[in-house]
């Protein structure tokens, strides 16, 4: 099943740098209509717009200041009014600070939940929507257990829940819409470097943990987030580790 990016417009939540950044740029790669990048950070969404213009074209690459959290609404109708249709929403925005539980959740959780149903409905099929793709940032840590960052796998494990239970084969055969995740390993971005645990006293342990795994750049995770976009089956979830090919989990 390969799916033709030619005409698309795509919508990256979170993806002024890192992990959304390095898709937006695989994405483009493909020479899609337009990649909408919404971030709440105006001059990093700037920097990426002027890099990805440069190197892609002009009008390729837009950004639009966006909080995932509130601004639904007014972005959504704003990218239906400029482009009508979207074929494809990445739900990569997300955070990963464990003393700030209710926020973890709010982004990583209840925003994620809150634009695939909006963009669902967009989509559906069966309402003379077009179809189109759902592609949901999860984590290792929606699949695996370790001691240090529980919120963070609350919220991951509730992202992979609702992937395949949204995406599954009677979902996508009744409404047309595609729903699949993506499972990074530990990846070289600001979240990464900056990761809190619930509470300082396993924080050194965590520390020394994450120095032992296999790490990739948000490159490979662009790469890896296009080719399941070309091959994934709805309702699946992905895995990308140190680079390594994608294997389904
Ligand atoms: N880096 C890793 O090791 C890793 C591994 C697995 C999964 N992930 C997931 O990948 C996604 C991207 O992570 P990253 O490592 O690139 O992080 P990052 O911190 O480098 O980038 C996150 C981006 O999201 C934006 N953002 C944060 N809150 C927002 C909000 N409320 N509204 C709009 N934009 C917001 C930030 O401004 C930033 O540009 C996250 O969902 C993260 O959980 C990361």
């Amino acid at each position: 099943m390969t799916k033709d990016l030619q005409n698309k417009t795509i919508v990256i939540t979170g993806g002024a740098v890192g992990i959304g950044y390095a898709i937006a740029e695989s994405f483009l790669q493909k020479n899609p209509k337009v990649v909408i990048i919404l971030d709440v950070n105006e001059d990093f969404g700037a920097d990426a717009i002027k890099k990805l213009s440069a190197q892609y074209g002009e009008k390729k690459a837009v950004f639009l200041k966006c909080n995932v959290i509130t601004d639904i609404e007014v972005i959504f109708n704003r990218i239906i009014e400029d482009y009508s249709t979207v074929d494809v929403l990445v739900n990569n925005a997300g955070m990963l600070n464990d003393s700030a539980f209710k926020k973890t959740i709010d982004i990583n959780v209840t925003a994620l939940i809150e634009w695939s149903l909006k963009f669902w409905e967009h989509m559906r099929k069966d309402k003379s929507g077009k179809g189109g793709t759902i592609i949901n940032m999860a984590s290792i840590y929606g699949y695996v257990i370790d001691p240090y960052v529980p919120v963070y796998h609350a919220s991951k494990f509730a992202v992979m829940g609702f992937t395949k239970s949204l995406g599954h084969v009677n979902n996508f055969t009744k409404f047309g819409v595609r729903v699949v995740a993506i499972c990074p390993g530990f990846t070289t971005t600001v979240l990464a470097r900056d990761m809190i645990t619930w509470t300082p006293d396993v924080m050194e342990e965590f520390n020394a943990y994450a120095k032992e795994q296999p790490w990739q750049n948000p490159e490979a995770v662009g790469k890896a987030t296009v080719e399941v976009f070309e091959n994934a089956n709805s309702g699946t979830a992905w895995r990308i580790i140190g680079a390594q090919p994608i294997i389904q989990v």
